[in-house]
């Protein structure tokens, strides 16, 4: 008992005074990164974490040091995890191989994934860079001609069951797919990311949230080829605020109910954003067979420059034009309210609400709008199909009364 009391001692002492190495920091130097980032340094990433993840502390801190570049693989780091809490920083630079064959009999859907780590926290100041320029080559939304096109591509960051954990200060570019996904996790916050893929790239969404609950999407600056955020099937108590979106497909809750399934998604507040230049602004898009409800959805304090669509619902959804005939489902829109929303429109329709007959929208709310078109002195439009509800001071209107 005395030996043990005095060697924890003396450790305790080596490690306050920097001669021995913290027990709590897995340095992926120290399981052999080489960092010079043409060499696969998976291995010493995949011991740190085991490490890190089995350590007996409170807390452990996964260190990807920021004069390095790290080449990795398709990774999956598994909880659950002894400590409490999993800093994951990365201050340095990691890239994903550029060649799509790196993912043969691989899941082609995942590079960096976590999966059932609770208390994960990700920062750092680095940069993860996704190299999807050869995935975007070949993918079936511009080859749909080709036999070998690609549907699914590696989305950079997967959060999957990871509850209680937080996203913050990190770059992320050119994803083959989508940047940042979180699913079935509850209670996960995104704070100061910056997320960038070229305009013309294919799916890549910024983040994409799904069966997650209780989710926090603060001060980000995100621009891609498609959603700058989109919220899926079965999600609930999402606030998302302070979002530079553009370009991209804006801010979307959908595409919701494909393949006929029943959908939830509520408590959804979008609010002090601002959208330039992107194909829609505030959007909820569903598919005619899908079954469900959104409800208690806000879009607040919005601000648009030179967008497509700004305030738009498509309850009509289909992704190949004229496909779809009209049907007698829909998943039901209610209780949606868009207020003090401003800024221009580059289409003459800036408000579109295309509701289905059988189950039309209700409980709309608009109060506050402004828009007005690009090309100045031209006249806007607003479009409710199948819609009841309430507006004030709405510019285009009147669509509601
Ligand atoms: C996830 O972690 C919890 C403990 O946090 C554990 O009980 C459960 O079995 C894990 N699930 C999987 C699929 O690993
Ligand atoms: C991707 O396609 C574009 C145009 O189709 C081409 O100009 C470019 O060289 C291709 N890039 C790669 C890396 O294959
Ligand atoms: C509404 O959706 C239907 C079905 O997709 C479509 O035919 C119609 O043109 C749309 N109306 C407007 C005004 O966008």
């Amino acid at each position: 008992m005395k030996e043990m009391f005095t060697l924890l001692l003396i450790l305790g002492l080596a490690t306050s005074l920097g001669a021995w190495p913290a027990f709590d920091e897995f340095n992926v130097f120290d399981y052999g990164a080489s960092g010079v980032g043409r060499t696969d340094d998976s291995k010493a990433f995949k011991y740190a974490w085991r490490n890190a993840c089995n350590a007996e502390t409170h807390s452990a801190k996964v260190i990807v040091p920021e004069e390095g570049t790290f080449l990795l693989k398709p990774l999956m780091f598994h909880g659950p995890c002894k400590p409490q809490f999993i800093h994951f920083i990365i201050s340095g630079t990691i890239v994903a191989s550029g060649s799509p064959k790196t993912w043969d009999g691989l899941d082609s859907s995942q590079w960096i994934a976590f999966k059932n780590v609770t208390g994960l926290n990700m920062y750092g100041s680095g940069l993860l860079e996704g190299h999807g320029i050869h995935w975007w080559n070949q993918s079936c939304r511009y080859h749909p001609d080709r036999e070998d096109c690609t549907k699914l591509a590696p989305t950079v960051l997967k959060f999957i069951s990871c509850n209680g954990g937080t996203l913050s200060n990190i770059y992320i570019v050119n994803s083959p797919q989508t940047h940042v996904l979180i699913s079935d996790s509850k209670g996960f916050n995104v704070d100061n990311v910056m997320i960038q893929s070229p305009q013309d790239s294919p799916n890549t969404d910024g983040i994409h949230i799904h069966s997650s609950h209780i989710i926090k999407i603060t001060n980000s600056i995100i621009g891609s080829g498609d959603d700058c955020i989109s919220i899926g099937d079965y999600s609930s108590n999402i606030d998302i605020s302070n979002i530079e979106c553009g370009p991209g497909h804006g801010i979307s809750i959908g595409s919701l109910g494909k393949d006929g399934r029943i959908v939830l998604v509520e408590n959804v507040h979008i609010r002090d954003s601002t959208f330039k230049g992107t194909t829609n602004g505030a959007r909820i898009k569903t598919w005619q067979v899908g079954r469900g409800n959104i409800r208690h959805v806000i879009f607040e304090n919005l601000v648009f420059d030179s967008v497509d669509n700004p305030i738009i619902i498509d309850q009509n959804y289909c992704d190949v034009r004229g496909a779809c005939k009209e049907k007698k489902s829909g998943v039901k829109i209610s209780d949606v309210t868009y207020k003090n929303i401003y800024g221009t429109s580059s289409s003459s329709v800036a408000i579109t609400l295309n509701c289905s007959r059988s189950v039309p929208c209700s409980g709309i709310s608009m109060e506050n709008i402004n828009l007005a078109s690009v090309t100045p002195g031209k006249f806007l439009l607003a479009n409710c199909i199948n819609v009841q509800g309430t507006e004030v001071g709405v510019n285009p209107g009147s669509c509601l009364n």
